[in-house]
């Protein structure tokens, strides 16, 4: 069947492999990514398939509701997969203002124009929120895990946005009958992340002999999810989710902040010829994030046993893949850290 699917954010991380995923698999969909292009957004990203007569690319920013409803008329938007967000913890920390701005005001923007367009029938269109399992707030360090009815709890300014966002996505299901689905992911990693978060942040340093801060004493404990398979994930959860529910998305795989380091490290020295524990020295313990969530573990039974969702690879096997990637796209770590891209787009796309 045809269906038009916007894309939000599809510029960024996640959005691309999302993006890719779709293009390849569903040559009758038209993707239609909508991305504001931020600091986090780079067409760099999917320069293999900006070519597809079945991908479209859009300049906007989510909060701009009158944009937003010219988009979904110009594209006959069938269905929304929205990832498009503010995503950085500690820029949140920072500058809390901008983060409700887009991660709750877009929200609401795009589920306006969503409810205004698809009142005919709310049956025929699927509006997909992609959220975090840092809504949860934080756990112990014991063996329970976040399941789909932990109450919310959101500790930074970044997840109590997503939260709000998140409730906004239930209430137009509730109230207006919006065929929504949400889900909530654990830490995802692999290519093309923004080195500002974690493992590429200490990929980078590590090729370049610099110093890697370790937040407080390294003992937080996080979930970690090859992005590749988040994608596959929402591919399934769009498809197949039941209206109006949730469903979380993670890999059964908690590491330590501290021994997650250790493994990048031993991984970048053993592929750039470096003898074992050789940038070990470059660890380096700061002050802790405020606010640090303790730990984050996410149960995803109710995926696989519903919907038949597993992680395909093991932790070693996609960190390996990607310290590989990045000190094979060296030329890509250097241009998103030098402003390079912005550049790019902006010959390609103006401002
Ligand atoms: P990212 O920061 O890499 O990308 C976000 C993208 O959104 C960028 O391309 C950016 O240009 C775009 N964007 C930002 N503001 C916009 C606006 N106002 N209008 C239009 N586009 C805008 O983020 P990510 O890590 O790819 O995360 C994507 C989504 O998945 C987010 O909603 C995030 O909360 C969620 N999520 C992320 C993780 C993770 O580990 N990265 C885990 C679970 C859930
Ligand atoms: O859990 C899902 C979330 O994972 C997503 O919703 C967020 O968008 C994503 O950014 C990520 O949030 P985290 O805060 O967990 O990711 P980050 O990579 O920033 O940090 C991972 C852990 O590493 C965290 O405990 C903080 C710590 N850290 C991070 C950085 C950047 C450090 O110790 N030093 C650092 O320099």
């Amino acid at each position: 069947m045809k269906k038009n699917i916007l894309i939000t954010g599809g510029a960024g991380f996640i959005g691309n492999h999302v993006v890719r995923l779709f293009v390849q698999k569903y040559p009758n969909y038209r993707i239609i990514n909508l991305d504001k292009l931020t600091y986090a957004g780079n067409l760099a990203n999917l320069t293999d398939i900006e070519n597809e007569p079945n991908y479209v690319f859009v300049k906007a920013d989510i909060c701009d509701f009158e944009k937003m409803l010219e988009v979904f008329k110009t594209y006959g938007v069938t269905d929304v997969i929205h990832l498009a967000a503010e995503s950085h913890v500690d820029r949140s920390i920072k500058d809390p203002f901008t983060f409700a701005q887009t991660n709750v005001m877009g929200t609401l923007s795009l589920l306006q124009a969503a409810k205004e367009l698809w009142k005919e029938d709310y049956k025929k269109h699927r509006f997909y929120h992609v959220s975090t399992d840092e809504v949860y707030g934080a756990l112990e360090f014991d063996d329970t895990l976040f399941t789909e009815t932990t109450s919310y709890d959101p500790h930074s300014p970044y997840s109590a946005s997503k939260a709000a966002s998140d409730h906004f996505v239930r209430a137009f299901h509730d109230t207006y009958g919006m065929n929504i689905v949400i889900s909530n992911c654990s830490n995802n990693y692999g290519p093309y992340q923004f080195p500002e978060k974690l493992i590429p942040l200490f990929i980078n340093n590590i090729r370049h002999g610099k110093p890697l801060p370790v937040y407080g004493k390294g003992e937080n404990v996080r979930d970690w999810l090859y992005v590749v398979d988040h994608a596959r994930a929402i591919d399934i959860i769009f498809h197949e989710g039941k209206t109006g529910d949730t469903y979380n998305v993670g890999g059964f795989n908690e590491w330590k902040n501290l021994d997650l380091i250790k493994v990048m490290i031993k991984a970048v020295d053993k592929q750039l010829g470096k003898p074992e524990g050789h940038s070990l020295n470059l660890i380096t313990f700061v002050t802790d994030r405020a606010g640090h969530d303790l730990r984050y573990a996410i149960d995803s039974r109710k995926l696989k046993n519903e919907l038949g969702w597993e992680p395909s690879l093991q932790f070693e096997e996609g960190i390996e893949l990607t310290v590989k990637w990045y000190l094979e796209n060296q030329d890509w770590l250097d241009n998103v850290t030098s402003g390079e891209y912005e550049k790019y787009y902006e010959k390609m796309y103006g401002e």
